[in-house]
């Protein structure tokens, strides 16, 4: 079923029409909200193109998190770009234009094949996989503002900490167009996440497995692409779509993000369990880091599961951690010192914890 939310019956007739099926029509917000609160299996809502832009991004907003089955399309008599990028950051699956039908239809299809896809994901993807194969695994970010923080430094090491534990891994670079996990892990990358682009909208557990390259036993990486404007092919949803699956098939997805704020960290911060913030420490990075954590405010990303690691710490550099955490208002969960170690297993192909690739 589809929520039609459109204050003009004349519009709301037409459209439930055209969409077809069952059709459930709102003309106010409140209406909506509590077709939405009875219905928790609901997956999509279209709003009609009278309604106000705002009530969709907010909708969309807080739904992101909190019910991320559900798909929010939009229609609108024009296209206008800050809409289109106020309404995608959202969380808003797909803006239509009201006098294109079969893009409205094409958008409701796209937006209800990938509920149902999260659906199966977070349900133990029924029907391919048995109820007791399915790994509520947890997804951990790390991110940085900043380039040359130590992001991939850090998930590197984190990913084979975590397998050193008997846990199955899947570390995947979300830095897309300069990602450095394959050349940090001496890995050839002959399979990555460019494979997913023809097969967008169909990847299962086992095309999930043909995309991935063992690293060591328990770590399977996803590698970025190697070409980076392939990057641009690669969605929101494609990503959501793939940590949604490796949720269902590791213990820890470890996502290498890059130092922009685009919208494939968007996906993954809010797939994510954990958030693992890395900063120097300066007087910029804080600065930058206090931006980040504002920024998150503004997204509901919950404080309490962001960890913030100080890399290359060092006393002498004059900013104590009680300065950081002053300035940043939350603890610190681990301080890295700068060690030479760091360098010398990068360049030999293996994170600083390991003197040698682990086999266990
Ligand atoms: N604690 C550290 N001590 C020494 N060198 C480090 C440390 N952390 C990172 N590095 C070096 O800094 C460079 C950048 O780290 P990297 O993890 O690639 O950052 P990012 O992924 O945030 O761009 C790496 O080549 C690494 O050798
Ligand atoms: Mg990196």
């Amino acid at each position: 079923m589809t929520i039609l939310y459109e204050p003009s019956r004349q519009a709301a007739q037409y459209f439930a029409m055209l969409i077809g099926g069952d059709v459930r029509t709102a003309g106010q917000l409140a209406e909506l909200e509590a077709i939405l609160e009875e219905d928790p299996q609901e997956q999509l809502v279209l709003f009609g193109p009278n309604t106000p832009v705002i009530e969709a991004v907010s909708l969309a907003a807080r739904q992101r998190l909190a019910r991320p089955t559900l798909g929010v399309v939009l229609l609108r008599h024009h296209l206008e770009v800050d809409v289109l990028a106020e309404a995608i950051r959202s969380g808003v699956r797909e803006v239509a234009n009201v006098n294109d039908p079969p893009s409205i239809l094409a958008a409701c299809a796209r937006s209800q094949d990938l509920s149902r896809r999260l659906q199966g994901g977070a349900n133990g993807r029924a029907g391919t996989a048995e109820a007791s194969d399915f790994v509520d695994g947890k997804v951990v970010t790390v991110y940085a503002a900043k380039g040359g923080s130590g992001k991939t430094m850090l998930a590197t090491n984190l990913a084979i900490a975590l397998a050193a534990g008997e846990k199955r891994v899947c570390l995947i670079d979300l830095d897309l167009t300069l990602g450095d996990v394959a050349i940090m892990l001496q890995l050839a990358p002959e399979r990555t996440i460019a494979d997913a682009v023809p097969v967008a909208d169909r990847i299962d557990e086992t095309g999930l497995r043909t995309m991935v390259t063992n690293y060591c036993p328990g770590v399977d990486v996803l590698l970025a692409p190697v070409l980076p404007t392939v990057a641009a092919q690669i969605s929101r949803d494609l990503v959501t779509e793939i940590l949604y699956l490796a949720r269902s098939m590791y213990d820890y997805v470890v996502v290498d993000g890059p130092a922009v704020f685009n919208d494939h960290v968007l996906a993954a911060l809010d797939s994510s369990h954990r958030y693992i913030l890395v900063a120097a420490p300066s007087v910029t990075a804080m600065k930058n880091l206090r931006i980040l954590l504002d920024t998150f405010d503004v997204l509901d990303y919950r404080k309490e599961n962001a960890l913030v690691v100080i890399n290359r710490a060092d006393p002498r550099l004059g900013l104590t951690p009680a300065d950081i955490e002053r300035v940043l208002r939350m603890p610190i969960t681990a301080q890295i010192p700068a060690s030479r170690d760091v360098a010398i297993g990068i360049n030999r192909g293996c994170p600083s914890c390991w003197s040698s690739r682990p086999t266990r």
